[in-house]
Formats: C-alpha cells, sequence, structure tokens
C-alpha cells in the first residue's frame, strides 16, 4: 500500500514535464498506470501517446486517449517508464512485466526519458533483480548456453510470451559490474531480441519517492 502511495507520486511528479500539444511516449507496469491516470486529467491539452505495451494501450484508450504507431511519430519530446532496478547513473533493469524490446524502442526515440519509481528501486549496484532477456524462440537454448557462459543462470519465464511472440530469460546471479558492455554483449548473441539493461540508453532525469516526498535525480 505503502508503495502505491510512492509510485503514485513519482507519477503524478512526471505530469509536469508534459508538453501541451505534445505526443507523450509511455512505459508499462504499475507505476506506468499511475501515471496514465494521471496523464487522463491532461488528455484535452495532449495530442495523444505512443506506447510500449498492448496493456498500457489498453489503459490509455479506456481513458479516450489516443495511441499512435510511432512510425507516424517522428519525433517525441518526452517518454515516462517505470524500472525494477535504477542505480545512481540512472541505468536500469527493465522487464520484469516483459515490455524491454518495445520500451528500448520508445526510450530511443524520445528526446528525454523519465524514470519514475518508488525508493525500493533504487539500488547501489545493479544486479540483485534478475535481468530479462526477450529471445526468439528457437533460440532459447542456445542464448541460455551462450548466458551459462557469461556466468549467469538463465531461467525461462514460464507461461510467459511478449507481445512480440517472443520468450523471455531471467538471468539469475550476474556481476553486472560493467553494464554498458554486457548490455552490448547480451545483444551480440544471435538469437536476442535485447536485454533489459538501459545502460548505454539511461533515464534522463528520475522522480523517486519514498511516498512522503519526490526526489529528482538528473
Ligand atoms: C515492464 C517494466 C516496468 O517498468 C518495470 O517492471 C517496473 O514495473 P512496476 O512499475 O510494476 O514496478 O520494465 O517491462
Amino acid at each position: 500500500m505503502s508503495s502505491d502511495n510512492a509510485k503514485k507520486m513519482a507519477a503524478e511528479a512526471a505530469l509536469e514535464y508534459v508538453k501541451p500539444g505534445s505526443v507523450v511516449g509511455v512505459g508499462t507496469g504499475s507505476t506506468v498506470n499511475f501515471f496514465i491516470d494521471a496523464l487522463a486529467s491532461m488528455k484535452h491539452d495532449i495530442d495523444g501517446a505512443v506506447s510500449s505495451s498492448e496493456a498500457s494501450t489498453e489503459r490509455l484508450r479506456q481513458h479516450g486517449i489516443a495511441v499512435f504507431d510511432l512510425n507516424g511519430v517522428p519525433e517525441l519530446e518526452l517518454y515516462v517508464d517505470g524500472a525494477d532496478e535504477i542505480n545512481r547513473h540512472r541505468q536500469m533493469i527493465k522487464g520484469g512485466g516483459g515490455a524491454l524490446t518495445r520500451e528500448k524502442i520508445v526510450a530511443a526515440v524520445a528526446k528525454t526519458f523519465i524514470c519514475i519509481a518508488d525508493d525500493s528501486k533504487q539500488v547501489t549496484a545493479l544486479g540483485d533483480f534478475p535481468l530479462p532477456v526477450e529471445v526468439i524462440p528457437m533460440a532459447r537454448s542456445y542464448v541460455a548456453r551462450q548466458i551459462v557462459k557469461l556466468g549467469g543462470d538463465p531461467v525461462l519465464r514460464e507461461n510467459f510470451k511478449t507481445d512480440n511472440g517472443n520468450v523471455i530469460l531471467d538471468i539469475y546471479n550476474l556481476n553486472i559490474g560493467k553494464p554498458i558492455e554486457l548490455e552490448e554483449k547480451l545483444n551480440q548473441i544471435t538469437g536476442v531480441v535485447t536485454n533489459g539493461l538501459f545502460a548505454a540508453r539511461s533515464a534522463d532525469i528520475a522522480l523517486i519517492s519514498d511516498g512522503k516526498t519526490v526526489t529528482t535525480l538528473k
């Protein structure tokens, strides 16, 4: 309950960055759900949104917010999304909800990426949260073997398919001392679509709440 309050406060703080007349990039997850609900109060001031998942698209549409195909949106000022872990460099582990690939795409397009999170997501070092990797189904075993060579323990996420029709391997016990290097290394494995390290493209701003105040990191 208290973490819900913190998520809501962080989400509502992000509204300040939404420019009237713009299209807003929207992430996925329980924290983002609070953002979508808050964004509904501005729905007449914005053009609409681009979404990183079917779940967020549905929630946006339920609020009467138009959802555009990213291909038709040449410029995106702002992307707001949550995180499973965030460090002081605003590098993150994401993908707990399995939407990492579309999240990474929208984050790549956006000029400003704001991470909204409750303070339980703040970590000194990334890696306690198992790192999600989206994988083409036929490459699952090969990718898992390559991940073992990197020192991780991959576990197939049971009964789960991404919005792109792929599977997720959650990697436990991985040393993430060098997040940017590891992000690149994992992307080099054939069959990997994306990994949940958001280190090369970190958040520009993080709004972190403990349920009483919101701290801005930039
Ligand atoms: C989904 C994500 C989410 O941002 C992440 O899992 C955080 O979710 P929540 O706000 O529910 O804690 O990356 O793929």
